[in-house]
């Protein structure tokens, strides 16, 4: 297996994208393992976009519904649970979407894990009508996300369903 696609920094946005997928199908041909997959995804993410200050997953407790707890990420050290409804991770499980968050000091309830942070994006991982997770990405720069950054993250999500 060869995972040295390397990704240009000069590139546009959406061609990073398009290379990342390609990496993270790469990546994850013949592993089942989500711990591992999900965890090379959270590195490959986030060294593709240099502005990515953390990268990860939280999942749902399968023990304690309506809970998130930390999951395989790259970044510094950051809170362990999230209930459902809190947070923008929390939101993003509860109301089952992708939100995307300019400035982290105008989303009320918002749970600072690194004062770096500025702006956020998080897309929920939901299979079979259930939420498994979510995808969080924080940016040291404001108002870093988009509407690309949607469709290629809620894509990523898509192909690694079957993991979960
Ligand atoms: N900011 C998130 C918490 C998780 S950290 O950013 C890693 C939130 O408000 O849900």
């Amino acid at each position: 297996m060869s995972v040295e696609i390397d990704i240009e920094e000069s590139l546009p946005k959406e061609e990073k994208y398009k290379l990342l997928i390609a990496k993270i199908n790469t990546l994850i041909e013949g592993e089942k393992n989500l711990i591992s997959n999900t965890a090379n995804i959270t590195s490959a993410i986030k060294y593709t976009f240099k502005d990515f200050l953390w990268t990860g997953f939280y999942f749902t407790d399968k023990e304690k519904d309506n809970e998130l707890v930390l999951g395989p990420f790259q970044g510094r050290v950051a809170c362990i649970r999230i209930p459902f409804g809190k947070g923008v991770c929390g939101t993003s499980a509860l109301k089952r979407e992708t939100i995307i968050v300019a400035d982290v000091n105008d989303f009320p309830g918002h749970i600072v894990c690194d004062s770096m942070s500025k702006s956020e994006i998080v897309v929920p991982v939901i299979k079979d009508n259930l939420v498994m997770g979510v995808l969080d990405i924080d940016s040291d720069i404001p108002d870093n996300f988009d509407n690309t950054d949607k469709i290629y993250l809620e894509m990523i999500i898509k192909n690694i369903i079957h993991l979960f």
